[in-house]
């Protein structure tokens, strides 16, 4: 019996909606109003036979585009010859990827815990810092995501906390630094984000029981609406928990593997954090994500015994799968592209912004980009409905894009860092028709 519904109905197709609507979850709003029938690079193409640019990346994590022939080889080949073990069981795909992980990453981040989410890999890094520290209190900033699981979810703001009970206790938050919409304004009218730290702090110190036990941050808050902290914060924020003996957390789901021109966003901050998670671009769109740890906090973790058996830690599929993303981002040199690709699109992006009032700010790094949308750029008042105007008419033009959750006016810009200079302009151009149509 074929459960398949049959192609050939095209976009509107009733039964394939008439079935989605009756058996599926909806977990994130509204599904998008297309059927994806192929993706190739950097683009998807739709039951319409509709070609459509893909500038998220799939959800931000295919940088090396759909359907990578090296990663459609390595899949092929490894499921065929060792797909998926009982989970103490090693295999040289896992071991050969923690090591060179821990080979390129900064510091001594030598051991490695290879898991299948973001979410997942978030919650090992934080129940590790518990165990490690013997504290369990974490400190999140006000606009982060760190996944849905309940540790990780307590330590995301940007996404709504309402209607699944308590979050986990000991649950403090930061204000996200905002350079472009802070309330910390200096008397010289410039951002004062040590002003802002300080007094984070002052209330992170006023609510402790005394047992902090980690700071987990985004390098580059991206659901958040593409913030990127000033050059100086990321050390800041190393001393202050550094002062009050707790561990540092750096969540580069989004940023790692190359997308801000470095292969790891902390570089830029040169600061080393005592985990670094990384998920979404490490499996480039397979389910792969990894913490990084030093040996000394493994050791605590492993003396304590530390336990986080999952089905698929240490699966050797998807730890093939990273290896080859890994040596296609060095071979490749995706960070050196993504700097001249992202400055090519950020002056595009500048560009319009000078043509079109609506967007008042142009932000990120590298192949990161955020687009702020404003009802007036005097006020900064978020454009949100515009937003969402403007991206479904992007998708009528051939683009698929994503703006942030959360009652914001923000585009989140992630195109695969494989883009190429033509591709990012028929994306320039496509934003530029989408929003003069959306304009009164
Ligand atoms: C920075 C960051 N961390 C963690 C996650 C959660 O990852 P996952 O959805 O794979 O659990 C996300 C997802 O958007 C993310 O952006």
């Amino acid at each position: 019996m074929n459960h398949m519904t049959k192609s050939g109905g095209g976009n509107s197709d009733p039964v394939f909606w008439e079935k989605a609507r009756a058996h599926l979850v909806r977990y994130g709003g509204d599904f998008a109003p297309f059927i994806a029938e192929r993706a190739q690079g950097s683009f998807m193409w739709d039951a319409d036979g509709r070609r459509i640019l893909d500038f998220c990346s799939g959800q931000m994590s295919a940088i090396i585009g759909h359907s990578h022939p090296e990663i459609v080889e390595v899949v092929r080949r490894t499921m065929g010859e060792l797909d998926h073990l009982y989970s103490t069981i090693l295999s040289r795909p896992v071991v050969d990827l923690a090591a060179l992980l821990a080979e390129l990453a900064p510091g001594k981040l030598d051991r490695v815990l290879l898991v299948s989410t973001g979410g997942e890999s978030n919650e090992a890094a934080i129940r590790m810092a518990k165990l490690a520290t013997g504290r369990h209190e974490i400190v999140g900033l006000s606009r982060s995501w760190h996944g849905v699981t309940g540790g990780a979810a307590s330590a995301t703001y940007s996404s709504s906390r309402r209607g699944y009970g308590p979050a986990q206790i000991g649950s403090f938050v930061l204000p996200a630094p905002d350079p472009y919409r802070s309330r910390f304004i200096g008397s010289d009218g410039i951002y004062d984000w040590r002003a802002e730290l300080d007094f984070g702090f002052e209330l992170i110190d006023r609510q402790t029981t005394g047992e902090l036990a980690a700071c987990i941050a985004e390098p580059i808050l991206s659901s958040g609406g593409v913030l990127e902290p000033p050059i100086g914060y990321m050390l800041a924020l190393e001393a202050k928990c550094r002062e009050r003996g707790m561990l540092l957390i750096f969540d580069e789901a989004q940023t790692g593997l190359g997308r801000t021109g470095d292969l790891f966003a902390c570089e830029r901050d040169h600061v080393v954090p005592d985990f670094l998670t990384l998920s979404k671009t490490l499996g480039a769109g397979l389910p792969l994500a990894a913490v990084l740890t030093t040996p000394e906090i493994e050791d605590i973790c492993h003396e304590r015994g530390f336990l986080f058996y999952t089905t698929h830690a240490s699966d050797p599929l998807p730890a093939a799968v990273g290896l080859k993303v890994l040596e296609i981002a060095i071979r490749d040199k995706l960070t050196e592209q993504a700097r001249t690709l992202g400055a090519h699109l950020r002056n595009g992006l500048l560009t319009l912004q000078q043509r079109h009032a609506c967007i008042g700010d142009v932000r990120g790094r590298g192949l990161l980009a955020g687009l702020d949308l404003v009802q007036d750029r005097a006020t900064k008042a978020p454009a949100p409905e515009l937003a969402h105007r403007v991206a479904r008419t992007c998708l009528e033009l051939g683009m698929m894009t994503s703006v942030v959750r959360g009652g914001l006016g923000i585009f989140r810009i992630a195109p695969p860092i494989t883009i190429s200079k033509e591709e990012i302009e028929l994306a320039l151009d496509i934003f530029d028709t989408a929003i003069r149509k959306c304009l009164p």
